[in-house]
């Protein structure tokens, strides 16, 4: 099988920083993978990355076989922190339908097309109960499930999420989880978490981001990382 992404010797710096050092690796279509890491390590780096947002320093990146900004309608993105106006009169129908924005014809109008791909995806994540209510008046993991949706609205290939369970409760964090499962094969998803609990249920393959990349089978992360221990050993991981 073809890989769907490819990182060959990525070097990344910021301001003569260096935050990605020789990162190769390659994902294959459908697969799930976890990406761990402590704070600064590169995480959400990797992910811009990968969307086109910032390029390598060296070394080259390849989705599809083509420059992530040639690919970035194929892939959706659920940020790390969502900022927005509690107060502001945004229903839930309306933030997913945001994610067509960039599927839009030329008149910029949302069409027939557009509600439905965001009403099934609100389906997705069982929160079309919810379709007229203001974003602002639910709940931490009720916003995450919409940030979801909204991702999944745009029918994306590679599903990235930054962090998504971090801030919310361990019942919230269930019902994501469940949501991924659910879409496990059906996309490639690629998931930067620090709940290393949850790992095991859905992934295929761990990647340990600390500057340098070192990959992981799902069965040997344990505790032990959320605990700090990141140590590093002649580029491995003790
Ligand atoms: N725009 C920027 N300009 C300069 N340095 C940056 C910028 N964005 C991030 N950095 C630095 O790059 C490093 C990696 O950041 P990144 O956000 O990728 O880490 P992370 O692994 O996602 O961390 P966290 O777990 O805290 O989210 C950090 O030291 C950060 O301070
Ligand atoms: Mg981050």
């Amino acid at each position: 099988m073809h890989e769907i992404i490819r990182f060959h010797k990525i070097h990344f710096e910021y301001d003569q920083t260096p935050i990605l050092k020789d990162v190769s690796l390659c994902i294959y279509p459908g697969e799930f993978i976890h990406v761990i890491g402590p704070n600064g390590g590169g995480k959400t780096t990797l992910l811009k990355l990968l969307m086109g947002f910032i390029e390598p320093s060296s070394g080259y990146l390849k989705i599809n076989g083509k420059s992530p900004k040639a690919t970035q309608s194929k892939i959706a993105y659920v940020p790390q922190v969502f900022a927005f106006d509690k107060l502001f009169p945004t229903s839930v129908f309306e933030v997913v339908l945001s994610g067509r924005l960039s599927k839009l014809p030329w008149h910029g109008k949302y069409q027939e097309k557009d509600k439905i791909k965001a009403l099934v995806a609100l389906k997705q994540v069982d929160m079309d109960e919810f379709i007229d209510h203001p974003i602002g008046e639910l709940s931490g993991g009720q916003v995450q499930r919409v940030l979801i949706a909204r991702a999944l609205a745009s029918d994306p290939q590679i599903l990235l999420l930054d962090e998504p369970t971090s801030c919310i409760d361990h019942s919230a964090q269930l019902a994501i989880d469940k949501i991924l499962r659910n879409l496990k094969r059906k996309l490639t998803i690629i998931m930067v978490t620090h709940d290393l609990d949850h790992i095991g249920k859905n992934s295929d393959r761990v990647f340990c981001i600390h500057g340098h990349l070192s990959e992981l089978k799902p069965s040997e992360v344990c505790q032990h990382f959320s605990m700090g221990l990141y140590t590093e050993k002649e580029g491995a991981l003790i």
